[in-house]
């Protein structure tokens, strides 16, 4: 049984995850580590699609609210920047003091691949929600189409991980 409180958490994380891709491609770059190969331009349009997402979620979180009662969309902003937060110490772990380019990009493919997997769950739980309220349907076939997207972010970012690691 998929219930509101569990949709909204997770639309929390997705929409924390956006925010955070956005952030770590701008820290990142800011310091120069995404300057080989070229890098920091196909990250910046990736960069700009996080963004795209955030607003197409926010959206469906806004329909989805006037719709229902019991959808919260402050519970989601909430959750949102719990997972952001969690997201930029995790950075910072990762990166360590002195971090490289390599890691750099390694740690975008972490994000990646944590929003891919995320998004896959969000997939499921909007398709068992089916056409229940109207607004599920829409967003059934948003985040179809986001998955879809992150899964190119991550064969990007994986392409220039590896393009890094062997021209170092
Ligand atoms: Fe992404």
């Amino acid at each position: 049984m998929v219930d509101t409180e569990k949709l909204q958490e997770k639309l929390g994380e997705v929409l924390g995850l956006e925010m955070s891709a956005q952030k770590a491609v701008e820290k990142l770059g800011s310091k120069g580590l995404l300057d080989e190969n070229g890098m920091l331009s196909k990250l910046e349009k990736m960069q700009s699609q996080a963004g795209n997402h955030q607003s197409k979620l926010e959206e469906i979180v806004h329909n989805l609210a006037n719709e229902s009662g019991g959808f919260d969309p402050m519970k989601i902003q909430q959750v949102a920047q719990e997972t952001a937060q969690k997201c930029s110490t995790m950075m910072q772990t990762y990166m360590g003091p002195d971090p490289d380019s390599s890691e750099a990009i390694e740690f975008l493919c972490l994000a990646e691949g944590g929003e891919v997997t995320h998004y896959e769950v969000l997939a499921a739980m909007s398709k068992k929600l089916g056409g229940k309220m109207k607004n599920t349907r829409k967003l059934s076939t948003t985040v179809d189409s986001i998955l879809r997207e992150e899964k190119r972010h991550l064969a990007l970012c994986t392409r220039l991980a590896k393009q890094t690691a062997i021209s170092e």
